[in-house]
């Protein structure tokens, strides 16, 4: 867990995703994903009832290889980040990031934090070395932040999101 004093003077809260977080959880994947055509869903969300979300949160929190981690300012989720991944021994030392910001917070420093907040976890744990992501090219955003962090381009993978 980690509190962040944020340029807004929002204080951002980093932390484990735990199960009660399911509710809001579903509420923030509607509105994030009304927002940006950037990520793998749009206004709908994600199929998941109340219970599903549960369950699934509860295993995220019970996973330090690939975790889970909000973002919450006044107890609300405004950002969310998840390393996800294999098992299989051959590609067990890779993982993806996944990460949104609600836009209402955009440009306040939380993507950095959330990111640098998962890449030390990840080193932490040691079983993960090398993170990964898909962006798309006109995401000038996110590219800045990723590669501002380090991260390197190492191909474009044509026609891979259908809006
Ligand atoms: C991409 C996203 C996570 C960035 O979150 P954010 O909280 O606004 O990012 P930050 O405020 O931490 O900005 C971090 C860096 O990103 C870059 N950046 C952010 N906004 C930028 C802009 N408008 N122009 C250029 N660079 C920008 C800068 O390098 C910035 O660093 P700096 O503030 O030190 O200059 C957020 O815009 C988002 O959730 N977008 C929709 C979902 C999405 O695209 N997810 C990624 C899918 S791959």
């Amino acid at each position: 867990m980690k509190e962040i004093k944020l340029k807004s003077g929002h204080t951002l809260i980093i932390r484990s995703v735990q199960k009660d977080d399911a509710s809001n959880m579903l509420h923030y994947l509607k509105v994030i994903g009304g927002e940006s055509d950037n990520l793998l869903f749009g206004p709908e969300g994600v199929p998941m009832t109340l219970e599903q979300e549960e369950k699934f949160l509860e295993s995220s929190s019970n996973n330090a290889t690939f975790p889970m981690f909000v973002g919450l300012v006044d107890q609300n989720i405004v950002s969310v980040i998840n390393a996800s991944g294999s098992t299989r021994e051959r590609v067990a030392h890779l993982a993806e990031i996944g990460i949104s910001v609600l836009k209402a917070y955009w440009h306040q420093g939380i993507g950095r934090h959330m990111m640098t907040y998962l890449i030390d976890h990840v080193k932490k744990i040691g079983t993960v070395n090398t993170l990964h992501l898909r962006v798309r090219t006109d995401n000038i955003n996110a590219i800045s932040l990723y590669q501002s962090m380090g991260f390197e381009i190492i191909g474009t993978f044509h026609h891979h999101t259908r809006i």
